[in-house]
C-alpha cells in the first residue's frame, strides 16, 4: 500500500511547492525565510501611526545589551533575556509563559523555528558554545531525542580535527526549510582557521543531510581558484551573516565572507571561489545553482553579510523575480533570482597591484554599472571631518592621509598605510536591509568609515621573544629578507652582514624599531636584543657557502615593489610560521606571515565629514537611488553647527517596511522612528528606555497590531553604539499599539 503510494507519486511527477511566507506574521528571525522584513498588516498606517504608544514593556533584567529579534508564533513571542534565558512571552501582554534559564553562548541575534505540519511538534532551534540544540517551543524544554542527547556537535564533520577548532558557531541564526535547518559559521579570520563549509542538518534527528564545501575539495567546481592543498588548510569563506530563503523555489541563497586570512593571501593564490559570493544552492541538496563572486581574492574583509533580499521588479517591460546582495563595499549588486544573470551589467574592472611580496591580488574586480553604490567609495584628504576634530588633529589627519597608498576600493594593503572607504565595517552589515517585494523597493542602513590597513610580519597575539638568541631571532626574524647570515638577497633588501663597519648603532636601532621603506618596524625587539642582533651581524654573520641556494630563493618582483622582497616558497612541514600553527605536512605554502591589527579601523570612526550613516531607498524597476536621508544626529557636531550627520557606528538597526508604506527603524540614541516609504521623511518618533540594536518584529495579537523594539543596548545621544553604562536606564523589550478603541 505505503509502496504502491510512492509509486504513485514519483510518476505525478508533481512540483514540490511549498506555502508562500505569510507576511502577516513574524514567526523566524528577520521577519521569516525571506528576510525582508515586510509586514501585510494595515491597521497602523500613515495617518495614525503618530498615536503609537507602549502596549507593553518586558524587563531583560539585567544590565547586558540584547540586540535580539523577537519572534511570534500564534500569539506567543521568543525573547532572549536576563542571564541569557530563553523567555517565552504573551505577545499580547508581555506576561512571562516560560523561562528557560541560563544559557549563555546562545545565538546572540535570534533563533529559529520549525513546526511539524499537524503543528503538534514546534521547536526552538539554535547554536550554543558550538552545539546545535532545540527546545520545545511550547514547554521551554529541551529536545533530547534531537542528535546525541540533544546535542549535535559543530565541530565535526569539517574536514579538520575537531580539537584543533576553536569556533565555529555563527552569532546568526540557520534558516529553517522543510524538514532542515541551514547553517552558516563563523570560522574566525585567522590563519588557518576552520572552513566555512555550509551545511544543513534535519530538525528531527540532528542528522547532517548536506554540506558545501566553500574552499573546494579535489574534484569539486572552483577547485581550480585555490593552490592545490588550501582546501586542507585555508579556512573562512563562510556564511556568518545572514542566509536567506526562495520558499517556493527552494533556493537558498548564502552571502559569504573572506578566505583567511583576510589581509594577505599568499597562502591562497588564485580567484578563491566560493569567497565573497552569493552563492545559491538548492536547499534541499545543498548543489550548487549559481554563483556571483563580487570580490576575487579578497584582501580586505568585504565579507558579504547582509540577507539577500528577494524581490518582484518590472524590468524591460516584464516583471522578473530578483534576488538583490548588499555590501561592505558599498555596491548593491542585483540578479534574475533563478538564472543569477545580472539585471544590469557588472564590468570588470582593472584595479590596483599588490605590493607585497607572494601576493597576488587579482588584477580585475566586478563594478556594477547599475543601481549606483549607496556608500561613498572614495576618501582624499579634502574628505577629512571639518567637526569634531582639533585643528592640529586635523592637519595630522590630512597629512597621513594624503600619504597613504589610495587607489580606490580594491587598493591592497601593504607595508605602508592604505585606506579603503566605506570600509570594512562600512556599507550595509547583518541586519541593514528590508524591502516592499512587490514594489520593487530595497531599503538599507549604511555607514561610512573609512578602513586603514597596514600590514606587518609581527602577529599582534604572538609572543616573540626578545631575550633570545640573537642568531635565532635572525633566522626567525630577519633572514627571510636579509638572507641567511646577513649576505642579502640580491636585488632585494641590503646586506646586514659587517653592518657595524656601516651604520652606528643609534640608527640600527631605530631601523630595526620603527622599519623603513618596505620594511616593518619590529616594536618588540628591546634595547638589549637590538644590541645584541647588531653585534651578531658586525661580526658574527656570514653565510656559509653551502646553504646560499637556500638563501636566494626567488626574487618576487611583486607589482613593482622597489627592490621587491624575498619571498620563499618550500615543504613547510618542518618550519612553523611566527604566531600562528604549521601548514599541514607537505604544503607548498609561503615562509612568512604578514599580519594587521594595526589601526585596521581608524580609532576615530570620525576622521571623515558626514554623513557617517544614512538610509538608502532603491526603486529596482529603474535601479537608481529613490532616495537617501542620514540616520541619526550626531550630538557634537551638531552643537557645532552640523546638520544631517547621521551617527557614528550606526550598523545592525533592522528596518521594518509595512504594506502601508512605513519604515520602522530604532537607533541607539534611544529613539524608534517611522518614515515614509516614498520620501524617508519621519513621521513620528518616540523615546525608548535604552538604546536599540538588532532587528525589531511585527506582528498581530488579539486582533491588534503590534511593534516590538529590543532596547536594552546603552544610549548614545548621536545614535552610535559608545554610550557610556547607564544604571538608571530601564532595559527590555518595548511593544507599541495604536491606542485601544473602546468597545460601543
Ligand atoms: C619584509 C622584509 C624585511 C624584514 C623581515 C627585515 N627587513 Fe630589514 N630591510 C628590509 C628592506 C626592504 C630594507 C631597505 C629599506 C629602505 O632603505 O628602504 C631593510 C633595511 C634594513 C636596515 C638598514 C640597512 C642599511 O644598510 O642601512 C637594517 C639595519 C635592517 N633592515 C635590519 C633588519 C633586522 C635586524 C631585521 C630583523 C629584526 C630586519 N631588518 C627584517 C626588509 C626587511
Amino acid at each position: 500500500m505505503r509502496r504502491a503510494f510512492w509509486v504513485l507519486a514519483s510518476c505525478m511527477a508533481l512540483p514540490l511547492v511549498a506555502a508562500e511566507q505569510d507576511h502577516r506574521k513574524w514567526m523566524d528571525y528577520g521577519g521569516g525565510p525571506d528576510s525582508s522584513h515586510f509586514v501585510a498588516l494595515d491597521q497602523i498606517n500613515k495617518s495614525n501611526v503618530s498615536q503609537l504608544q507602549v502596549a507593553w514593556t518586558y524587563p531583560t533584567g539585567d544590565d547586558h545589551a540584547y540586540l535580539f529579534n523577537p519572534i511570534i508564533v500564534d500569539d506567543v513571542m521568543y525573547v532572549l533575556a536576563k542571564n541569557s534565558s530563553l523567555v517565552a512571552l504573551n505577545a499580547a501582554t508581555g506576561k512571562e509563559i516560560w523561562i528557560h534559564a541560563n544559557l549563555p553562548g546562545l545565538t546572540t541575534r535570534g533563533i529559529a523555528y520549525w513546526e511539524s505540519k499537524d503543528r503538534k511538534d514546534r521547536r526552538l532551534i539554535f547554536t550554543m558554545n558550538h552545539y546545535l540544540e532545540e527546545i520545545d517551543a511550547r514547554t521551554g524544554q529541551s529536545i533530547l531525542t534531537f542528535g546525541k542527547q540533544g546535542l549535535v556537535n559543530l565541530r565535526e564533520g569539517l574536514g579538520r580535527d575537531p580539537k584543533t577548532i576553536n569556533r565555529i558557531q555563527p552569532d546568526t541564526p540557520g534558516r529553517v526549510f522543510e524538514d532542515l535547518i541551514l547553517l552558516g559559521s563563523a570560522t574566525g579570520e585567522a590563519y588557518l582557521s576552520p572552513p566555512g563549509d555550509l551545511r544543513a542538518y534535519n530538525v528531527m534527528t540532528g542528522k547532517l543531510v548536506w554540506s558545501f564545501h566553500t574552499i573546494p575539495h579535489p574534484g569539486e567546481f572552483g577547485y581550480q581558484t585555490w593552490p592545490k592543498d588550501a582546501w586542507k588548510y585555508s579556512g573562512g569563506t563562510n556564511t556568518w551573516g545572514e542566509i536567506t530563503l526562495d520558499e517556493k523555489r527552494g533556493i537558498a541563497y548564502f552571502p559569504t565572507g573572506s578566505p583567511t586570512y583576510d589581509y594577505y593571501g599568499a597562502d591562497r593564490v588564485g580567484m578563491n571561489l566560493f569567497a565573497n559570493c552569493l552563492l545559491a544552492l538548492d536547499a534541499r541538496t545543498g548543489k550548487r545553482l549559481w554563483h556571483f563572486q563580487m570580490v576575487h581574492h579578497d584582501l580586505w574583509d568585504y565579507d558579504a553579510t547582509a540577507a539577500p533580499q528577494l524581490l518582484t521588479v518590472r524590468h524591460e517591460g516584464k516583471l522578473v523575480d530578483v534576488v538583490a546582495q548588499s555590501s561592505k563595499q558599498g555596491f548593491l549588486y542585483v540578479f534574475d533570482r533563478v538564472t543569477g544573470k545580472p539585471l544590469w551589467p557588472i564590468e570588470e574592472r582593472r584595479v590596483a597591484k599588490s605590493l607585497m611580496p607572494g601576493e597576488q591580488a587579482w588584477p580585475t574586480q566586478p563594478f556594477p554599472t547599475a543601481p549606483p553604490p549607496f556608500a561613498r567609495q572614495k576618501i582624499s584628504a579634502a574628505d577629512v571631518n571639518p567637526y569634531i576634530l582639533t585643528p592640529e588633529e586635523r592637519a595630522g589627519w590630512k597629512d597621513r592621509i594624503a600619504g597613504m597608498r589610495n587607489e580606490g576600493l580594491f587598493t591592497p594593503p601593504g607595508m605602508s598605510e592604505t585606506i579603503s572607504m566605506p570600509g570594512a565595517r562600512g556599507g550595509s552589515n547583518w541586519g541593514s536591509g528590508a524591502v516592499n517585494p512587490s514594489k520593487g523597493l530595497l531599503y538599507l542602513n549604511t555607514q561610512d568609515w573609512p578602513t586603514i590597513y597596514k600590514l606587518s610580519l609581527e602577529d599582534p597575539l604572538g609572543k616573540q621573544n626578545s631575550g633570545a638568541d640573537a642568531k635565532a631571532v635572525y633566522a626567525a626574524r630577519c633572514q627571510t629578507c636579509h638572507g641567511v647570515g646577513g649576505v642579502g638577497s640580491g636585488s632585494g633588501p641590503p646586506a646586514l652582514a659587517g653592518i657595524g663597519k656601516r651604520v652606528p648603532f643609534d640608527s640600527f636601532r631605530s631601523t630595526v624599531h620603527s622599519g623603513r621603506g618596505e620594511m616593518p618596524g619590529f616594536a618588540d625587539v628591546d634595547e638589549a636584543a637590538a644590541k645584541r642582533l647588531y653585534e651578531y651581524l658586525s661580526d658574527g654573520a656570514t653565510a656559509p657557502a653551502s646553504v646560499k641556494s637556500e638563501v636566494a630563493g626567488p626574487v618576487v618582483a611583486s607589482g613593482g615593489a622597489p627592490g621587491g622582497l624575498v619571498i620563499q616558497e618550500g615543504n613547510a612541514a618542518d618550519y612553523t610560521p611566527l604566531g600562528g600553527p604549521a601548514y599541514p605536512k607537505g604544503s607548498k605554502t609561503p615562509r612568512v606571515r604578514y599580519y594587521t591589527n594595526w589601526g585596521l579601523y581608524p580609532d576615530q570612526p570620525f576622521v571623515v565629514g558626514p554623513p557617517w550613516s544614512s538610509i538608502v531607498a532603491y526603486d529596482l524597476n529603474s535601479g537608481t537611488i529613490k532616495w537617501k536621508v542620514p540616520f541619526g544626529q550626531d550630538a557634537q557636531a551638531a552643537a557645532e553647527g552640523a546638520h544631517d550627520t547621521g551617527a557614528f557606528m550606526a550598523e545592525h538597526h533592522g528596518m521594518i517596511v509595512t504594506s502601508t508604506g512605513l519604515i520602522f527603524i530604532a537607533a541607539s540614541d534611544g529613539r524608534i522612528r517611522a518614515l515614509d516609504e516614498e520620501t524617508g521623511q519621519m513621521l513620528w518618533s518616540a523615546s525608548l528606555p535604552a538604546g536599540s540594536e538588532g532587528i525589531p518584529a511585527m506582528y498581530e495579537s488579539g486582533g491588534r497590531q503590534y511593534l516590538v523594539v529590543p532596547a536594552s543596548s546603552n544610549i548614545s545621544p548621536g545614535g552610535g553604539h559608545a554610550g557610556a553604562p547607564r544604571p538608571d536606564v530601564h532595559r527590555g523589550y518595548v511593544a507599541f499599539a495604536l491606542p485601544r478603541v473602546p468597545a460601543k
